[in-house]
């Protein structure tokens, strides 16, 4: 976002604000440009977009302007107001995947903290190459950039914040939601939201890490198809209320970018924590598949660059790095 992007973003929200202060009031555009410092034109200008952005707004001759109460607009402004930590979000109607477009602007030179949240990916990446179903509104599909000033061996624990991020966010909302290794949040044993994490090298350093948080809100069980309707699950079949879904993005973005300040303070020890307190992995029988290898093994800890410690049936204790795992009778 260049600075006069964030000029004219930073004069859009204050004009919502303003006009939302008194929904079915008239404004003219005289008195909102003078409580801005900003002209006449410019306030029109900037009403525009606004209305391009989905906000109902009014005009009348000798009146000005004037906004509709609505529930649940969901873009870059109505995330951006709820934050309260820094991040300079990007709204798409349509994207391939918004971990793609964060890479490419990461690639760009992009801050840390530009956050790309798209209403509809028509080709969301899942691990282990597989395709992360995003139909349109149904769920939160975002990407956050990280520069990292911490060292590539913490870079696994990166995956992990995103994981305490979104099980904290899912806590307040009143879920018992917990971690399965590596980074797949269930709620009730079925899969709610994945974490796909992407780094760029420079030669041996890292440029950027993209975190890509898929979480499912709106799906009904017809929505995930044959394969995944018994795997897959979403807030509102869990709890049938109307989700926010801004407010569910900005507290998203917020958490995370606590969990990465732990890192860059050098307190990944307690990200390991949080991990560990959401673990629905750790001391569970567990079903595992490490290229041709596929056995039952016991869960013992998580290891600093994320690998899941395990005890074989013949009493080895070894790490798995990458792979997919199933819980056990006991998970
Ligand atoms: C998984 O397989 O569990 C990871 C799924 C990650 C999906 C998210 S949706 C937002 C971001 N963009 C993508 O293309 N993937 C991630």
């Amino acid at each position: 976002m260049t600075k006069q992007d964030s000029q004219s973003e930073h004069i859009r929200l204050r004009i919502l604000t303003l006009l939302e202060s008194r929904p079915g009031d008239y404004f003219s555009g005289e008195e909102i440009g003078k409580a801005l410092g900003v002209s006449r034109s410019a306030v029109w200008k900037q009403i525009n977009r606004l209305r391009r952005s989905g906000y109902r707004i009014h005009s009348a001759p000798n009146k000005g302007y004037c906004i509709e109460k609505q529930e649940n607009v969901y873009n870059d402004l109505e995330i951006t107001k709820r934050l309260k930590t820094k991040a300079c979000v990007i709204f798409l109607e349509k994207t391939d995947s918004t971990n793609n477009t964060v890479k490419a602007l990461a690639q760009e030179g992009c801050e840390q903290g530009t956050v790309a949240v798209a209403l509809e990916q028509t080709a969301g990446k899942g691990r282990l190459g597989r395709y992360w179903k995003s139909s349109k509104g149904k769920g939160i599909w975002l990407s956050y950039c990280l520069r990292p000033s911490f060292s590539v061996a913490e870079l696994g624990l990166v995956t992990l914040a995103g994981a305490c991020a979104v099980c904290r966010l899912l806590k307040e909302e009143g879920f018992d939601a917990g971690i399965k290794w590596p980074n797949d949040i269930l709620i009730g044993g079925k899969k709610v939201c994945g974490i796909l994490t992407e780094t760029g090298f420079e030669e041996t350093r890292v440029e950027y890490v993209v975190v890509g948080i898929g979480l499912n809100v709106f799906q009904d069980t017809e929505d995930f198809g044959p394969e995944l309707k018994d795997f897959a699950t979403s807030l509102r079949l869990e709890k049938d209320k109307d989700y926010d879904m801004a407010s569910l993005a900005s507290a998203l973005i917020d958490y995370l970018y606590e969990y990465i300040s732990l890192l860059e303070k050098g307190e990944g020890e307690k990200i390991i924590e949080c991990w560990k307190s959401y673990s629905k992995t750790l001391g569970k029988t567990i079903y595992t598949t490490v290229g041709s290898r596929k056995e039952w093994v016991t869960a013992l800890d998580i290891r600093r660059d994320g690998a899941l410690i395990v005890k074989r049936e013949d009493g080895t204790v070894t790490p798995i790095i990458s792979g997919e795992i199933w819980l056990g009778q006991d998970g």
